[in-house]
């Protein structure tokens, strides 16, 4: 086993994180015991950030003690995991549809680091309150819709200047009409004014039609 990024870990090659669920899984996932720990592989298949790990993302910013803002959470496959790494930290879950959020809520009821917030992120004056200007050290976007960049380019002002953002570019959700390099090209033009492009992760063969991106706020 090798430990990749503080609480990451490669196990024969796979990405995994400890626990902090003792004996539950959230998607089924495998658990393996290591020592008197328990790890919950990362399956990059069904989550994107596993997915640029293994393509070789370099910067990983969150940390025991992160806030995270975390947009699209879904049912809470990918923050279960950030929820493993951020163990002392808090990451507010952000998702509006209201199926995948009462499974989410089932994943937050026992784990006390995720709050969950159901809510339509290209309104972030509307849950604001519950997380504050400048308060998140990193923000994680992964939400199907084509609004992408202005729903990051409105909740940057969560994130601390110098604070790291993950953001998922969907192609086929802002226009499935033009080639994926030119959606690519004019998102990444449309956020610059207010972000720093680290890093740009192809992450296929787990996903196709995304490019995985790594921002870092001016
Ligand atoms: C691709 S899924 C996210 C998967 C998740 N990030 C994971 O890895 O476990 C996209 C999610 O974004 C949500 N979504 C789309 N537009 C949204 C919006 N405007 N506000 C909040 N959630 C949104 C969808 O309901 C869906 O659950």
């Amino acid at each position: 086993m090798e430990e990749v990024f503080d609480d990451v870990f490669l196990i024969d090659k796979k990405v995994a994180t400890r626990n902090l669920d003792r004996g539950r899984k959230v998607y089924n996932e495998t658990l393996i015991e290591e020592g008197r720990v328990e790890y919950r592989l990362w399956n990059p298949y069904r989550s994107k950030l596993s997915a640029a790990i293994l393509k070789g993302l370099k910067n990983f910013e969150i940390k025991k003690d992160s806030c995270v803002l975390y947009l699209g959470a879904a049912t809470g496959t990918t923050v279960s995991h950030v929820s493993d790494i951020a163990s002392d930290g808090r990451i507010y879950a952000v998702e509006f549809s209201e199926r995948n959020m009462r499974e989410l809520i089932k994943v937050c009821e026992r784990r006390k680091n995720i709050l969950p917030i159901l809510e339509d992120a290209r309104y972030p004056e509307r849950y604001g309150h519950n997380i504050g200007e400048g308060k998140c050290d990193v923000m994680y976007q992964d939400v199907s819709s084509k609004e992408q960049t202005e729903i990051l380019v409105k909740n940057s002002m969560f994130l601390k200047k110098g604070g790291y953002a993950y953001f998922v570019i969907k192609s086929q959700s802002i226009d499935i009409s033009r080639k994926p390099e030119e959606v690519y090209g004019d998102a990444i033009r449309e956020i610059s004014g207010k972000f720093e492009v680290l890093e740009r992760i192809d992450i296929e063969p787990y996903d196709s039609m995304h490019l995985f991106t790594v921002l870092r706020k001016k």
